[in-house]
């Protein structure tokens, strides 16, 4: 094997991480980040709740953040984490929906310690061969591959009629085989965003845990991903709207269906609408009641305190992942 280049920012991959949620049945944190507040609130929550925890990066993110700087943030974040908060919880750096051999390579090379290879939109055999090759590469360096088969329900899509886009069971052995991938993104129905579904809040909405089921039997103790995971807190989407802000409608999983998950074999819960809803809910408020603020300091620093405590609720209460770290 060569180098561990993740190993210089003090970062873990996720095979251990997933070994334990496996064994513990509970999941681990992955969220999103895509800039300091959001970098300070994730750790600041996670080492508080104890919660091992997936920095995720999209390549949305990384374009944003700057590749350069988002290495140095992630090293920064582990160094802060260990010195200042003197907390030893294990942080991995993950790209989110990777499309390419080429932007999973970069990540690597600039130290992420774990990698999504989002191949879902292409024929099975393509996704195979992609999904192979970033894990071949990514393996000698000892950073951990997520794949994925079947896609993730499109925003306007009306979930229960689109049953195309729900994993195959009948093809989930074969893929892991073939491509060596350490954990699978899987859909059963969630998708991205704060409009996941058509029913109202409080109705439940028709998630496929028969087919998550179906796919443990099929792969045992292999570690599953879910993704589109955000509940949509509607405190935040009222506050929001309250403020200012127009979101009509905006439905999420409930806090029940993930507690669920996060017992199978769903180690990897994916979180980033949840956090952005957060942030402008609080910036809303703060601004509508602070007219004469100026400060970004006041209420981003406002958004970050909100974030991390948010982020301690979901990891003790909903994916049971506090006090694992
Ligand atoms: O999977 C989608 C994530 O929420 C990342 O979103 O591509 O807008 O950064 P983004
Ligand atoms: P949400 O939009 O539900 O937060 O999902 C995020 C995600 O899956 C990132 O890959
Ligand atoms: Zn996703």
């Amino acid at each position: 094997m060569a180098d561990r280049l993740y190993a210089e920012l003090g970062l873990s991959n996720t095979r251990e991480m997933f070994k334990k949620a496996m064994a513990g049945g509970y999941a681990i944190p992955a969220y999103n980040f895509n800039n300091l507040e959001q970098l300070q609130a994730i750790i600041g929550g996670c080492a508080e709740s104890r919660s091992p925890v997936i920095l995720q990066v999209s390549s949305g993110a990384r374009k944003y953040a700057n590749q350069t700087l988002l290495r140095y943030m992630a090293k920064g974040a582990v160094e802060m984490c260990r010195k200042e908060l003197k907390s030893e919880i294990p942080i991995a750096l993950h790209l989110d929906h990777g499309d390419t051999f080429e932007l999973c390579k970069s990540c690597v090379e600039y130290g992420f310690s774990s990698v999504m290879i989002d191949g879902s939109h292409h024929s099975y055999e393509k996704n195979v061969e992609l999904t192979a090759q970033v894990v071949e590469y990514a393996h000698k360096y000892d950073v951990t591959v997520e794949g994925e088969l079947g896609v993730l329900a499109g925003i306007e899509d009306d979930v229960k009629a689109e049953v195309s886009h729900y994993t195959d069971p009948n093809q989930v052995e074969d893929f892991v085989k073939k491509t060596g991938v350490d954990s699978l993104a899987i859909s059963i129905g969630t998708s991205h965003g704060a409009y996941k579904f058509k029913c109202k809040p409080g109705e439940v909405p028709p998630l496929r845990f028969d087919i998550l089921d179906e796919i443990e039997k099929r792969l045992p103790g292999f570690p599953i991903v879910l993704h589109g995971a955000s509940s949509v807190l509607q405190e935040y989407v009222a506050m929001i709207n309250q403020y200012g802000g127009r979101m009509e409608n905006a439905v999420g999983v409930p806090e029940e269906q993930l507690r669920r998950a996060a017992k199978s074999a769903v180690c990897k819960i994916n979180i980033d609408s949840d956090g952005r809803l957060v942030v402008t809910a609080i910036v809303r408020k703060m601004l509508a009641e602070n007219p004469a603020e100026f400060d970004p300091r006041k209420y981003l620093g406002a958004a970050r305190e909100e974030l991390k405590k948010m982020i301690i609720a979901k990891n003790t209460n909903v994916l049971g992942s506090a006090g694992q770290g």
